[in-house]
C-alpha cells in the first residue's frame, strides 16, 4: 500500500488555490466531498511564493491550504515546488538558466527551466525540500512527496559541460579509453585533452535532436543529463527523508518520454506515479503499454496515475473532449494495469496564462452542475465502494518484453540504414499482437530476473548491454524462449560494432548470420512466406522497413523472403539451444502476422488468454493475496457482448452476481471479482 493512512484507491489531484481568491477554497472544499476526492497534490510550482527573496522563506499561506484541506477531509501530496525557479533567483544568479539546443542562454521563462549542474539550483531546490519536509513532518495531512515536476529536457551550458568532462572520468578514467569508446580517429576527432570536449548540439555534433555525427559523445551525453536531473532528485530526496523517512516520495514521470533513463531512475523513487495524457487517436493498447512500463518500473509494486485531464488539454493541436464515460473508462484502464490511485491535472481550472483552457473538474463556472463534474462525482463515488479490495494487486503473466532506454537512444540517433525506424512502434507491434489476443505482458529492463518469465521478446535489441547475451544465453538454455528482431546485436553500449557478423553477441544463441540489412521505401514491402503450415500461421505476410539478409547457422528456417534479389532466404528462424529456443525475425512483419506467431508461442508455452478476444475490448487481470480480479473494458462505441465461458463472479461496483455472459454499455467497465472455483483458471 502506497501509505496506508487512505486505503482505497486515491483520488484527486493537482490544486492550486494559491491562484485564486480565499473564499474560493471553501467552494473546492464543499465540491471535493461530493466528487469524493479524498488527495490534493499541491505545491507544485510555488517556489517564488515560499521564497521571496534569497534569505526569506515564508509558508504561512502554504500552512493554511494544507490545514483547511486536512480539517474538510482531504490528504495532501506535497510537492516541493523545484519545477520552476523564482524570477529573482534567475537574475541574482545567471547559472540557473540552462543553455538551449541551439547554444542560446535562456532568459527568466517557462518552466522546467533550471540547468541541473547549476550550483544555484542545486544548493536552493536541495534547502527549499528540506525546509518543506521539516516544517510538515508531523503534518498528518502529508500522504507523499512529490519532488519537482515532470523532470526533462537537457542543458548545454558551460557547467554542464564541465559536469560532462567530471562524469567522463568516472566512466572512462583515462581520455584514451573515451577516444577508443567513441572511435574518435573517425573524422580525426582525437582529444588530447579533457577541455576540448564539448557538449553535442547544433553548435558541435548534432543537428536535430535525433542526428548526430558521432553516436559516442550523443549517447553519454544523454545518459550525463539523465544523470544530472537525478542527482537534483536525489538531494531532494535525501534532505526529505532525513525527516521523513517513513512517507513515501516519488517524482511524476511521463511515460514514453524519450530523454530520460526510467529505469536508472526508478531504483531511487519509492514508488513510480506518472501523468497520462493519450490524444483522442492514441491506439488503446498503447496507452496499455505504457501503464505497463511505468508498472514494470517497479515490477510488483503498485504505481500512481498522478495526472490525467478529467476532459480535455490545451497543449495539443486539437484539444478535443473526452466523450462521456471515456475519462472513466481510462481511469479504469490504469487501475486494471496497476495503479493504485487516480488522480487529475486539475481540480479546479486557472483564471490566467496557459493552462485556462485545460480541463479541471472543477470548471471556469465554479459549481457542480456540469457534465464532467457529474463524471468525476460519479468516478469518486465507485472508488469509494472499491474500498481497498484492489490495492497492491498484481499483474501475474509470463511474458516479458523488453524496453531500454539507452538502446532507442542508440536506434533512433543511427545514421542509417532508415529514417523511419522508430524503437517505441516496434515494441508496441509486438505488445498489441499480445494484447489483441487478450495476453497480458510485462515491460521489463534488460537487467530483469529473467527466470520470472517463459518468453522474453526484445524487439530491435540493436544495442546490446554488458553481460545481457550471456544471460539470455542461459534464459534458453533453461528452457526459456526468446524472440528479437532485425537491427539487433549490432553494437556494444558505446555504439560500437561487435565485429564478426550480425547480430554479434546474440548470433550464438540465435544460430544465423546477417550478412546485409536493406531498408525499404515507404510504400516498399516484402512477403514472409512461411515453409508450412504452423498453428495459426498460413500462407504469406507482408513485412517491410528492414530485411535483414539472414543465413541459418543451425537455425530451422520457419519462413522466406518472396520477393526481392533475397527471395527465399530465411525471414523467420529457431534455434534450438538447450532446452529452449531463440526466434528470429528479421523483418517488421504485419499485425496479422505477430499476432499468429506470439498466439502459437504462448500455446506452446500454456499460457492463454481468460477469456477469448473481442474487438474493442480490453481485458485484464489484477490479482492479490486473496483474490483475482478480471477487468473488462469496452472502448466500443456500441454495446458490446463478452462471453465469459466458466468464469463466474461478481460485479464489483454493483455486487450483482455474474456468470456466462455480459453485455457492456459503450465506455462500460466490469471489475469481476472471481469465485474461488474460478480463480486458478486465469494463466496470465
Ligand atoms: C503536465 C504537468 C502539469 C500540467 C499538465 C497539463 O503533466 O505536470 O503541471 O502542465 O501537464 O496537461
Ligand atoms: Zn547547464
Amino acid at each position: 500500500m502506497i501509505n496506508d493512512k487512505l486505503p482505497k484507491i486515491w483520488y484527486g489531484g493537482d490544486y492550486n488555490p494559491e491562484q485564486w481568491d480565499k473564499e474560493i477554497m471553501n467552494e473546492d472544499l464543499r465540491m471535493f466531498k461530493l466528487a469524493g476526492i479524498d488527495v490534493a497534490t499541491i505545491n507544485v510550482f510555488s517556489w517564488a511564493l515560499l521564497q521571496p527573496s534569497e534569505d526569506i522563506y515564508d509558508f504561512t499561506w502554504l500552512d493554511d491550504i494544507i490545514e483547511r484541506l486536512y480539517t474538510s477531509g482531504t490528504y495532501v501530496c506535497l510537492a516541493t515546488s523545484t519545477g520552476a525557479h523564482p524570477a529573482w533567483m534567475a537574475r541574482k544568479y545567471p547559472d540557473v538558466l540552462r543553455v538551449d539546443f541551439e547554444g542560446r542562454k535562456r532568459k527568466f521563462g517557462a518552466r522546467h527551466n533550471s540547468c541541473p549542474n547549476s550550483p544555484t539550483y542545486r544548493k536552493y531546490s536541495e534547502r527549499i525540500a528540506e525546509k518543506l519536509a521539516e516544517r510538515y513532518k508531523d503534518h498528518p495531512a502529508i500522504l507523499i512527496w512529490h519532488i519537482s515536476n515532470e523532470y526533462g529536457g537537457y542543458c548545454y551550458c558551460d557547467q554542464c559541460a564541465d559536469g560532462f568532462r567530471t562524469w567522463l572520468q568516472a566512466r572512462y578514467a583515462t581520455l584514451g579509453q573515451v577516444n577508443k569508446a567513441w572511435n574518435t580517429n573517425f573524422w580525426g576527432h582525437t582529444f588530447y585533452d579533457w577541455e576540448e570536449i564539448v557538449p553535442p548540439n547544433a553548435l558541435s555534433e548534432e543537428r536535430t535532436g535525433d542526428n548526430t555525427f558521432f553516436q559516442g559523445i550523443s549517447l553519454d551525453y544523454r545518459r550525463f543529463m539523465s544523470d544530472s536531473l537525478l542527482e537534483c532528485y536525489k538531494l531532494e530526496y535525501n534532505a526529505i527523508k532525513k525527516h521523513t523517512p517513513e512517507l513515501p516520495v516519488t517524482t511524476n514521470l511521463m511515460g514514453l518520454y524519450k530523454e530520460l533513463d526510467y529505469f536508472k531512475w526508478a531504483k531511487h523513487l519509492d514508488v513510480i506515479s506518472w501523468d497520462n495524457y493519450p490524444s483522442f487517436n492514441t491506439p488503446t493498447s498503447l496507452t496499455a503499454m505504457t501503464h505497463d512500463l511505468m508498472r514494470g518500473l517497479k515490477e510488483g509494486q503498485p504505481f500512481m496515475l498522478m495526472e490525467q485531464t478529467p476532459s480535455q488539454q490545451n497543449w495539443q493541436p486539437y484539444n478535443s473532449l473526452k466523450r462521456p464515460g471515456v475519462m472513466k473508462l481510462w481511469s479504469y484502464q490504469a487501475v486494471a494495469r496497476g495503479a493504485d490511485t487516480v488522480m487529475f491535472f486539475q481540480l479546479r481550472r486557472s483564471v490566467g496564462a496557459c493552462e485556462k483552457y485545460h480541463g479541471a473538474v472543477i470548471e471556469h463556472v465554479g459549481h457542480e452542475h456540469t457534465r464532467v463534474f457529474r463524471e468525476c462525482a460519479e468516478l469518486g463515488a465507485e472508488l469509494q465502494t472499491l474500498s481497498d479490495k484492489l490495492l497492491d494487486a498484481r499483474a501475474n503473466t509470463r511474458v516479458g518484453i523488453i524496453y531500454d532506454w539507452e538502446n532507442r537512444w542508440a536506434v533512433e540517433l543511427s545514421s542509417g540504414p532508415t529514417v523511419a525506424l522508430q524503437y517505441v512502434d516496434e515494441v508496441h507491434k509486438y505488445y498489441d499482437a499480445l494484447f489483441q489476443q487478450n495476453i497480458q505482458a510485462n515491460l521489463i529492463s534488460t537487467e530483469a530476473d529473467f527466470s520470472n518469465y517463459d518468453i522474453i521478446i526484445a524487439p530491435v535489441l540493436y544495442m546490446v548491454q554488458k553481460g545481457f547475451a550471456k544471460q539470455i544465453e542461459q534464459f534458453v538454455h533453461d528452457g526459456g524462449t526468446f524472440l528479437t528482431t532485425f537491427f539487433s546485436g549490432i553494437v556494444n553500449e558505446n555504439d560500437i560494432v561487435t565485429l564478426g557478423g550480425y547480430p554479434g553477441e546474440l548470433r550464438k544463441v540465435l544460430g544465423i548470420w546477417a550478412e546485409e540489412i536493406d531498408a525499404l521505401y515507404p510504400d516498399q514491402s516484402n512477403q514472409i512466406v512461411l515453409t508450412e503450415s504452423w498453428g495459426a500461421l498460413h500462407g504469406q505476410y507482408q513485412c517491410g522497413l528492414l530485411c535483414d539478409l539472414i543465413h541459418a547457422e543451425g537455425a530451422e528456417v520457419k519462413a522466406v523472403y518472396g520477393s526481392e534479389f533475397y527471395q527465399g532466404m530465411p525471414v523467420l528462424t529457431v534455434n534450438k539451444f538447450g532446452a529452449g529456443q531463440a526466434w528470429y525475425v528479421a523483418s517488421s512483419p504485419e499485425p496479422s502476422f505477430l499476432q499468429g506467431l506470439l498466439g502459437n508461442l504462448c500455446k506452446e508455452k500454456g499460457i492463454t488468454a481468460p477469456i477469448p478476444p473481442v474487438a474493442g475490448i480490453e481485458v485484464t487481470t489484477r490479482t492479490t493475496a486473496n483474490n483475482s480480479y478480471l477487468f473488462v473494458l469496452n472502448h466500443n462505441d456500441q454495446p458490446t457482448s463478452i462471453e465469459l465461458g466458466d468464469l463466474t463472479g461478481t460485479d464489483l461496483i454493483t455486487g450483482e452476481p455474474i456468470k456466462n455472459k455480459i453485455t457492456l454499455p459503450p465506455k462500460g467497465v466490469l471489475i469481476l471479482e472471481k469465485n474461488e472455483s474460478t480463480q486458478n483458471s486465469i494463466k496470465s
